[in-house]
């Protein structure tokens, strides 16, 4: 597919995410929030599911937890619109409850086509929800995060800790989820230049 049907049909699935009414969380929705980004990223981003901002404007991580997100990538030269961001979940869970098994499972072919279109070689999940969610494993992130996963299709999985979380626990002394956050960054952007050069010969 050329550039211009990728764009046009994430498009069209966005418009059937914002119209989705396949499970209960539709009915207490603002907005559904399919995710936004370039279709082109090497890097797809995936966190849980959308909190109260993103459900008013229908955009991802655009609270206090995307702001910190958005930081966290320019603090390497990542521009976010560079990259594409979205959930396991499309819509907002009551409360910020977690989202529950029936409930990604009815949402998660969406994600699979947006992966599907987007054939990015790296998928960074943030936090434990996704990282569960697409590792099939049940091991904490504090145990998984800053590694590499070899996953489907050949696309490498980098679980980072949630920025939520980071905002709960904000020292960053020596071995601390920021600190470690900073390191799992750096390796990120590292393999990312990597791929952009790999790239850039072929
Ligand atoms: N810049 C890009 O063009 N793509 C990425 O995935 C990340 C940064
Ligand atoms: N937390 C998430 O997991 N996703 C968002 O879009 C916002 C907050």
């Amino acid at each position: 597919m050329d550039k211009t049907t990728i764009s046009l049909t994430l498009n069209g699935l966005s418009d059937t995410i914002r119209n989705c009414q396949k499970c209960v969380l539709a009915q207490t929705r603002t907005n559904a929030v399919p995710g936004e980004g370039s279709p082109n990223s090497l890097a797809m981003f995936v966190g849980e599911a959308p909190g109260a901002d993103e459900d008013i404007q229908g955009q991802p991580f655009i609270g206090k937890a995307g702001q910190l997100l958005t930081r966290i990538l320019k603090s390497v030269k990542i521009i976010r619109k560079n990259v594409f961001i979205t959930n396991i979940v499309k819509c907002r869970p009551p409360g910020n409850r977690n989202p529950n098994k029936s409930e990604i499972d009815i949402c998660l072919p969406y994600l699979e086509a947006q992966i599907a279109l987007i054939n990015p070689k790296i998928i960074v999940t943030l936090g434990s929800v996704p990282t569960k969610c697409l590792l099939n494993r049940d091991e904490p992130i504090s145990r998984v995060r800053g590694q590499w996963f070899l996953w489907t299709g050949g696309i490498k999985i980098f679980p980072m800790f949630h920025p939520s979380y980071l905002l709960r626990n904000d020292q960053t002394t020596p071995g601390s989820p920021k600190e470690l956050t900073w390191r799992d960054i750096k390796e990120l952007k590292r393999e990312l230049d990597l791929l952009k050069s790999e790239r850039d010969v072929n």
